[in-house]
C-alpha cells in the first residue's frame, strides 16, 4: 500500500504541492518558496477537521420546513442607500466581498452598519483601540460592538462556532491580511485568499450570518490578486471615490439576490459617511462654459447624476503622443479620440489629449461620449459651448450621436437644474459653436 505522508511542501507563490522540499518549485521557478504543511487528505488529519463524519442528506424542496418565507431572510442595513445597492437588504447567511482603494471608506460604512445591526468586528489591520475611537468619533453605540482582534481563520471560526445566538452580521478586514492553518502561502497570497474565503463561505452558511469581507484593490480596480474570489461570494460591492474629495458611489459588481444595477452614494464627513438623496446629486453646479470644460447627465442605475468632464488637447512633442483618461474607461476613451480625429478633422496623431471626469466617480454609461468629444473639441480649437448646455448621447465610429436609455428622465433633471440639452445628431455639428 502507499504510504500518504503526512506532511506536504506547498508553494508560497502559486500554491503547487509536493512531497519533497526543493530549492526551487517546479511549477512557478520561484526559489525558497516551499512551506512544510500538514497533509488534509491523511486520514488522521481529515477527522481532525471533522471531514468524512458529516450525515450526507438530500432534501425534496416540497418536503422542506419552511424558513418562514423570505422576508425574514432578509433584514436591513440601517442605512438605505446601502440597502438599495443590495437590493433590499442582506440576506441571511450570505457573504459579500465589500472591495476599494485603501482610505476610501470601507472600514467606516462598515462600522456604521454594525452601529445599527449590532455584530462582530474582526480586525487584523487596526487596534481594538483605533476601532474604539472610529466607534466614538462615528457617535455609535459601543455596546452594538464584539471586537476580534485577529488575523487567524481558526480563531474566528471558534468564535462564530462558539457563540449560541448567531451574529446577524460578521465584519472580516480585510481578506488581505487573514492567515488559514493549514494552507501554505503567507497572507494575501492566492492560496490563503482563495482558502480563507472558501472557509468564511461555509462558516456563513453553516451558521447564517451574513459575512462582509473586505478586500482591497489596486489602483487598476482588481481585487487585489483575486477575480477568482468574485466567483465565491453571493454579492460583490465595490466603493468608489476621491480620496480627497467627498463623494462615494457604493455600486455591486455582482448580486446574486437583486439587481446590479442601483448605486448608493454618500458623502464622507466630520462624522462618517452620510447618505446623500438622488435630488442633491449634482457635482456641477456653479461650473461656467469653458474651453475644454462640458457638462453631461449619466444614468447611474435608475438615478441621474450630472457631472463635469474635462479635455486638455495640447501639441505633443513625445515620439508617441499621451492619452490620459481618469473616469472613463481606456479603450472607450481611445475610441473617441480616434472618432474626433476623423470626423472633425483634429489633427489627434500630435497632441497629448488627457480626460477627466470632475468629481472621482467612474463613467461607464455611453450616455457621457458626447460630452467628452465636446470637451477634447472645445479644448482643441479654443471655443466654448452655449451657456448652461448639456451634452448627452452615444457616439458611433462613424460620429452619429445615438439616442440613449432613459431619456426623458435625464432631461427632467437637466431642466430642473436649470440647463438645456445641446441637441446634435452628428459630432460634425459641434462645429457650429
Ligand atoms: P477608512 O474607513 O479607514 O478607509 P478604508 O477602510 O477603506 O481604508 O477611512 C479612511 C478615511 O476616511 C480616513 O482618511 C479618514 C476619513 N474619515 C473621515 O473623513 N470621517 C470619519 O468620520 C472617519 C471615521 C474617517
Ligand atoms: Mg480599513
Amino acid at each position: 500500500m502507499v504510504k500518504v505522508k503526512e506532511t506536504i511542501f506547498v508553494c508560497n507563490n502559486c500554491g503547487n504541492e509536493f512531497t519533497k522540499w526543493t530549492g526551487q518549485c517546479f511549477g512557478c521557478g520561484e526559489w525558497n518558496s516551499l512551506k512544510e504543511v500538514k497533509n488534509l487528505k491523511t486520514g488522521k488529519n481529515r477527522k481532525k477537521l471533522g471531514a468524512g463524519r458529516r450525515e450526507v442528506k438530500v432534501i425534496n424542496l416540497g418536503s422542506a420546513k419552511k424558513n418562514g418565507g423570505e422576508s425574514s431572510q432578509l433584514f436591513s442595513t440601517g442605512i438605505s442607500e446601502f440597502d438599495r445597492v443590495l437590493g433590499k437588504g442582506i440576506v441571511r447567511g450570505s457573504v459579500m466581498l465589500f472591495s476599494g482603494e485603501p482610505g476610501v471608506g470601507k472600514s467606516t460604512l462598515l462600522t456604521q452598519v454594525l452601529g445599527k445591526v449590532g455584530g462582530l468586528y474582526v480586525t487584523g489591520e487596526e487596534s481594538l483601540e483605533q476601532i474604539r475611537l472610529r466607534v466614538r468619533r462615528l457617535g455609535l453605540d459601543e455596546k452594538k460592538f464584539d471586537i476580534l482582534v485577529s488575523n487567524s481563520l481558526d480563531e474566528i471560526e471558534r468564535v462564530m462556532e462558539r457563540v449560541k445566538n448567531v451574529y446577524k452580521i460578521v465584519v472580516v478586514d480585510s481578506i488581505q491580511v487573514l492567515m488559514s492553518d493549514g494552507t501554505g502561502g503567507v497572507p494575501g497570497s492566492m492560496s490563503q485568499l482563495r482558502d480563507c474565503t472558501f472557509r468564511l463561505v461555509g462558516l456563513a452558511k453553516r451558521k447564517g450570518s451574513a459575512v462582509f469581507i473586505v478586500g482591497h484593490v489596486t489602483k487598476e480596480g482588481n481585487i487585489a490578486g483575486p477575480k477568482l474570489l468574485e466567483h465565491m461570494v453571493d454579492v460583490v460591492l465595490h466603493f468608489e471615490g476621491e480620496k480627497n474629495g467627498e463623494l462615494r458611489i457604493l455600486r455591486a459588481i455582482k448580486n446574486r439576490f437583486g439587481s446590479s444595477e442601483e448605486v448608493g452614494v454618500f458623502k464622507m464627513g466630520e462624522k462618517g459617511l452620510r447618505q446623500v438623496r438622488g435630488d442633491e446629486v449634482n457635482l456641477v453646479s456653479g461650473v461656467e462654459e469653458a474651453a475644454g470644460r462640458t457638462v453631461t447627465v449619466v444614468m447611474e442605475g435608475s438615478r441621474p447624476m450630472m457631472v463635469e468632464i474635462q479635455a486638455l488637447v495640447t501639441e505633443s512633442f513625445a515620439p508617441m503622443p499621451k492619452r490620459g483618461f481618469v473616469g472613463v474607461d481606456y479603450n472607450r476613451g481611445q475610441m473617441l479620440v480616434a472618432v474626433a480625429q476623423k470626423c472633425l478633422g483634429l489633427p489627434l496623431y500630435k497632441s497629448d489629449v488627457f480626460v477627466s471626469v470632475m468629481g472621482g466617480i467612474k463613467v461607464t454609461d455611453t450616455g457621457a461620449d458626447l460630452a467628452v468629444i465636446g470637451a477634447i473639441y472645445t479644448s482643441y480649437k479654443n471655443k466654448v459651448l452655449p451657456a448652461k448646455s448639456v451634452l448627452v448621447g452615444e457616439v458611433s465610429l462613424v460620429g452619429e450621436v445615438r439616442k440613449v436609455r432613459l431619456m426623458e428622465r435625464r432631461e427632467r433633471e437637466i431642466k430642473g437644474l436649470g440647463r438645456r440639452v445641446f441637441r446634435i445628431r452628428n459630432i460634425k455639428e459641434l462645429k457650429r459653436i
